[in-house]
């Protein structure tokens, strides 16, 4: 097959596992910077350029779009689209699972258990959201926020309020703050599933080192490999599907009233293969492999 991999570069772990990978099971494979792609719009002419030629005629085309580059990186991915390219990962599911609060509302509608979350745009709202989620601490959180940044835990009523009005103050449109119910049973401690179709083909417990509440391992938390119960992996697998992503890192938190899943990854990294010893590029080019040459699948998610 010929494969397109978009990516920032061959530099990157993940992009040279998926070269690796596929070239030893006989692909060609280009890795392509897709921030220095342009696209090119006339009525029925769209084209994306990379060097100066078009994108076009790939068996597969894996987006690896990073969170700051969420908007151009989609953009490239929908153009292809529109030219009848397989993609891996549909330019609307990567945009929906980079908004936390459209994330929340789809895994919620689709049956997936997550923290109790409460989103207002008033002030004035700030006693009774924080009467919904019940006890103090909450954790605030900002709908675009990765790597563990732009998560915070207020642990008074005093500290949600002022930092909440902080934040409306430079967020006026409301939808980018949520309030979320904090899981103290296993506060520090998360679980990564990383699923690629509709199997969970590796997964690792994360813990900070510190005391920090948040496990991510940018934020200094250590990975180690992890057995899923059956709930948590067909809670993964559910969660990955509700997303409408092929492949996806599902973070999950294991509370009293069991498995909540915190959000869904679509450009999830590969770091958990060095934790696991599991080969995680080889199954997403197998899986591209049997998938890539159906007619691409509509996107049926609806939100
Ligand atoms: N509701 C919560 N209760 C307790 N800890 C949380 C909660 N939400 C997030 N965390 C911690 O913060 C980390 C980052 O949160 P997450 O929602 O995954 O955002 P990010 O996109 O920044 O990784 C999680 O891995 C977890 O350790
Ligand atoms: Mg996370």
């Amino acid at each position: 097959m010929k494969i397109a991999i978009l990516s920032n570069g061959n530099a990157n772990y993940s992009t040279k596992r998926l070269v690796e990978e596929a070239e030893a099971r006989g692909h060609e494979v280009d890795v392509i910077k897709y921030k220095n792609c342009y696209i090119s719009i006339e009525s029925r002419q769209n084209k994306v350029y990379y060097k100066g030629k078009p994108l076009e005629n790939y068996d597969a085309i894996i987006p690896r779009i990073a969170a700051n580059m969420t908007k151009y990186g989609t953009a490239i991915v929908r153009q292809l689209e529109m030219q009848g390219e397989y993609v891996l990962s549909k330019s609307i599911a990567i945009t929906r699972a980079r908004d936390k609060l459209r994330s929340m509302q789809v895994l919620a509608k689709y049956g997936v258990d997550i923290p109790k979350t409460v989103v207002s745009r008033n002030t004035a709202d700030i006693d009774e959201l924080l009467e919904q989620l019940g006890e103090m601490p909450v954790i605030i959180k900002l709908a675009y926020g990765t790597h563990g940044n732009g998560v915070i835990l207020a642990e008074t009523k005093k500290a949600a309020k002022s930092t909440l009005q902080a934040f409306y103050l430079a967020n006026d449109d409301g939808v980018s703050i949520l309030l979320q119910e904090f899981i103290k049973e296993s506060a520090g401690t998360d679980i990564r599933a990383f699923v690629v179709g509709s199997k969970v083909v590796a997964s690792m417990q994360r813990k900070s080192l510190d005391d920090d509440f948040r496990s991510n391992l940018h934020k200094g938390g250590s990975g180690t490999p992890i057995k899923l119960t059956p709930q948590e992996e067909k809670m993964a697998v559910n969660a990955a599907k509700a997303m409408g992503l092929n492949v996806a890192g599902v973070d999950i938190m294991r509370s009293a009233r069991g498995p909540l899943c915190l959000e869904v990854n679509a450009s999830p990294g590969f770091g958990i293969e060095k934790i696991t010893g599991r080969n995680v590029a080889g199954k997403i080019i197998e899986y591209v492999e049997h998938n890539a040459t159906r007619t691409p699948k509509k996107d049926k998610v609806g939100a």
